[in-house]
């Protein structure tokens, strides 16, 4: 039986497909069904951040130096670097602009792809989280390796468009790789978003992801929604925004698919 922390990172290299709302949502939905979450945002474009914190609070954090740029520059404990996000059962790590030169920071580190893991390692271990869900940049690169080398499981959001599979296979290449490095790493799934079922876009997207090989898709697609950008405008989580709204409801859907995978494992 693996420990009581499970790690999700939510990774696709393509811009765009739904990663900071998926990774946001999610994470709140847990925390809704009384798990402790701690929300790790790896991205310098911080969205992940700006879905909970105000923009002068990110802006705030990230110009000072309880970041997660810092923490991973100087190769800290995580645990210090946590902020409320307002709702219980969940905590956050914000990021920094100033991520956009991690890959050079990193570059001379001996171990430089567990820099991550040896960071979180006391958190990991303390058990004090269920989950720990990490926001993904649009890349492959060193950092985006050294998510995959800490986490559990990888879920790939999908956007429902015509380029939203470009690119695809290369993120399926990049997480090969990454299991070479971190053999219990697994992929929990695709999970379609963005979705307009009036387009055939979205059929064509769900027929091409459903002859994949071994590959899970959730049930759950998450449709186009205004309220969910309504509820990045507010930094809630679109189930907080309005919850009556069919994204919160598909989101928690989602939730409770993705709760099912992680707790089965932990059974095992
Ligand atoms: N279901 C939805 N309905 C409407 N808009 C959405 C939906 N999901 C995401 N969006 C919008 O699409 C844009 C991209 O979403 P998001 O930021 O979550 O993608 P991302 O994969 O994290 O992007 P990046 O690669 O830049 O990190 C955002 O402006 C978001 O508000
Ligand atoms: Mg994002």
């Amino acid at each position: 039986m693996k420990n009581g922390t499970t790690v999700i990172c939510f990774a696709n290299n393509k811009g765009g497909s739904g990663k900071s709302t998926t990774c946001s949502n999610v994470g709140y939905g847990l925390s809704l069904m009384g798990k402790k979450v701690l929300l790790l945002d790896a991205d310098m474009q911080a969205n992940l951040s700006l879905a909970f914190l105000s923009e002068e609070q990110v802006l705030e954090i990230s110009e000072g130096d309880r970041n997660l740029y810092y923490a991973i520059r100087d190769e800290k404990d995580l645990s210090s670097y946590r902020v409320a996000t307002g709702y219980e059962g969940l905590d956050l790590i914000p990021a920094s602009p100033l991520m956009s030169s991690l890959e050079y920071d990193l570059f001379p580190k001996k171990d430089r792809e567990h820099v991550l893991d040896n960071c979180l390692k006391s958190l990991k271990h303390s058990g004090e989280y269920d989950y720990i869900l990490m926001d993904a940049p649009p890349t492959l690169g060193g950092w985006a390796m050294n998510l995959l080398i800490a986490s559990d499981y990888l879920v790939i959001p999908v956007e429902a468009s015509p380029w939203g599979l470009f690119g695809l296979a290369n993120m399926f290449d990049f997480y090969q790789k990454a299991c070479e490095r971190n053999s219990h790493l697994s992929l929990m799934g695709i999970v379609v978003t963005k979705v307009d079922i009036r387009k055939n876009y979205y059929k064509q997207t769900m027929e091409t992801l459903q002859e994949l090989q071994d590959v899970h898709v959730f049930d759950t697609c998450i449709r186009m929604d205004s309220n969910i950008e309504w509820s990045q405008d507010n930094s809630k989580p679109v189930m907080a925004y309005k919850k009556s709204s069919r994204s919160a409801s598909e989101y928690m859907n989602l939730t409770e698919e993705v709760e099912k995978i992680a707790s089965g494992k932990k059974q095992h």
